[in-house]
């Protein structure tokens, strides 16, 4: 993607203000169709594959630096795939503007940026706030996805789900507590970064949570 940062500082003072809107869901689609959201997508492959072999679901990537929502929106419109959106985000902000109530059965949040340096892990996205606010928009029997090729980036987002303090929300890991997903890719698409650690002979540390 050229031209366009690799990384904002989802921190910064411009992504404070509160600016994410709903999401519009396209006339055609089913009132009752199925809801995939991939949070913080990037280029969006994963989302791009997921629509195309599902065109009777509602697939949405979700993203905060918005040349490449605008760069998604155009290509989803060149290829022609009505039921794929795109939007922006900053996911610690203004998520709880994009969705209402139970309205969505599936997010992804697949490879977040890693923020390795210890100053810089106040930027990880998957915080105690964030999981009530997706707890909300999950449809009941709903999932979290989450995947990294950094284990303690993973370890970190399991000990967040897995702590007692948010057990009221009733997301239950669908493995067993405290393990990661084993196999394949569940969902028959697969992002870039996963294309990439796979290629590297790397492992990709997966959770699936469901909403029981
Ligand atoms: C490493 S990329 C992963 C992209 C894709 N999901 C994949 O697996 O190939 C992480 C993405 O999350 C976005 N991001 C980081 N912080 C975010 C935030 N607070 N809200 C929304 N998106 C964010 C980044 O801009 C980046 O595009």
């Amino acid at each position: 993607m050229r031209g366009v940062r690799q990384h904002v500082n989802p921190l910064g003072l411009a992504f404070m203000r509160v600016r994410a809107r709903p999401i519009e869901r396209p006339r055609q689609l089913a009132a009752d169709a199925q809801v995939d959201v991939e949070l913080g997508c990037a280029d969006a492959d994963f989302s791009f594959e997921l629509a195309r072999l599902h065109p009777e679901r509602l697939v949405v990537g979700l993203e905060i630096r918005e040349k490449v929502v605008a760069m998604n929106r155009a290509r989803a419109a060149a290829e022609g795939i009505p039921n794929l959106v795109f939007g922006y985000v900053n996911l610690n902000v203004d998520m709880d503007q994009v969705f209402g109530e139970a309205a969505v059965d599936r997010f992804h949040l697949l490879f977040p940026d890693p923020w390795f340096k210890e100053r810089h892990h106040k930027r990880r996205v998957l915080e105690p706030s964030l999981c009530e606010v997706l707890r909300r928009q999950l449809r009941p029997g709903g999932e979290l996805h989450f995947a990294s090729d950094v284990y303690e980036v993973a370890l970190e987002a399991m000990a967040v789900l897995e702590d007692p303090a948010i057990a009221h929300l009733g997301l239950r890991n669908l493995g067993a507590p405290w393990s990661f997903w084993r196999g394949e890719a569940p969902f028959g698409a697969v992002s870039r970064r996963e294309v990439i650690t796979r290629r590297r002979g790397q492992r990709v540390w997966r959770l699936r949570y469901v909403l029981s």
